[in-house]
């Protein structure tokens, strides 16, 4: 597997991670209502920042946008599909937001699992059918421009601390609701 890619199954591996800590956190019934309203108002910002500006903005702007036109007819389908989920898993966690920021605990709760069942079937999608498609074509060297882009999209939207920021949310997650 080449660099960039790699890191994107890298960054899969920590959203899946995160999909799992909801998972852990609906089927916990012992954690506050203030402290799930915290959660998914972090949730939220996890969801923007990482999943959204940062992995979805290399997925689109720099790896698809790249060899969406070298690829055949079934890559460019799955391609504008894939891209039309990352739309709407930025509408979902709008309302993740939105009702976290109001307090309706409920709705934070429903919204975040629609979250996690578009993003498995999303993750599985890219994982076993376009990123395999891509590996069969791509060059040594047009990995590593990419790759070299993905590191200035990730300085961009991380910002100072990067991905050491937001390990130490996902462990305060783990310490504060599920141990
Ligand atoms: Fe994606
Ligand atoms: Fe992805």
């Amino acid at each position: 597997m080449g660099k960039a890619i790699h890191d994107l199954v890298q960054e899969h591996e920590k959203i899946l991670h995160v999909l799992d800590i909801i998972r852990k956190v609906q089927a916990n019934d012992k954690i506050s209502v203030n402290a799930l309203i915290k959660f998914y108002a972090e949730l939220a910002d996890f969801i923007e920042i990482y999943a959204d500006k940062c992995h979805h903005g290399k997925e689109e702007h720099n790896l698809y946008h790249t060899l969406a036109p070298l690829g055949d007819e079934l890559e460019r389908n799955m391609i504008i599909y894939l891209i039309k989920e990352h739309e709407e898993a930025k509408t979902i966690n709008n309302q993740i937001r939105r009702a976290a920021e109001s307090g309706r605990l409920s709705e934070a709760a429903t919204a975040a699992a629609k979250y996690r069942k578009l993003l498995l079937e999303h993750i599985h999608n890219e994982n076993e059918e376009l990123f395999p498609a891509i590996e069969k074509r791509i060059t040594l060297d047009q990995e590593e421009v990419i790759y070299e882009h993905f590191m200035a999209v990730e300085k961009r939207t991380l910002g100072e601390g990067g991905v050491s920021k937001i390990d130490m949310i996902i462990k305060g997650w783990e310490s504060e609701l599920l141990s």
